[in-house]
């Protein structure tokens, strides 16, 4: 599987913790930037992950600034992303079960690197539900 990620200079720090841990559990990861604590703007690399997941480059994406608002708000302008801001292992898992998110967004200010790992783990690991919710996540890609 390959994980595209990318973060602003808000989301720096946790999103280079992030390529290690995913690293460590042998997933490919394709490291879209930014690389560096200089300024940058959000929506760029938002767009960058969404448009890479979008294109089958990618099968999955994280994106990271710092409160995971302004990326996740960029990302989700691109159609066919679903990216989903988790603050918990909760919000994770079901982002996955019900809204079979293909972006998850985290605040590199507001979430510990600790809870990133575990949130990040809990998403990949859970499975679209489908059922029920396949229509809602249909009707999402005709808005
Ligand atoms: C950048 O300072 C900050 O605004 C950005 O990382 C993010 O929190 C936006 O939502």
């Amino acid at each position: 599987m390959k994980i595209a990620i990318a973060s602003d200079h808000g989301g720096f720090a946790l999103k280079e913790k992030i390529r290690e841990h995913l690293e460590e559990r042998l997933l490919e990861v394709i490291d879209l930037g930014t690389y560096s604590e200089e300024s940058v703007d959000y929506p760029t690399y938002g767009k960058l992950c969404g448009e890479t997941v979008v294109s089958g480059e990618a099968d999955l994406g994280i994106v990271v600034c710092g409160t995971g608002i302004g990326i996740s708000i960029a990302a989700n302008k691109v159609k066919g992303v679903r990216c989903g801001l988790c603050t918990s292992v909760e919000m994770a898992r079901l982002t996955k079960q019900h809204n079979n998110a293909n972006v998850l967004a985290l605040g590199g200010r507001t979430t510990s690197v600790n809870d990133a790992f575990e949130i990040v783990d809990a998403w990949l690991e859970a499975d679209f539900e489908g059922g029920r919710h396949q229509r809602r996540v249909d009707m999402l890609d005709n808005i």
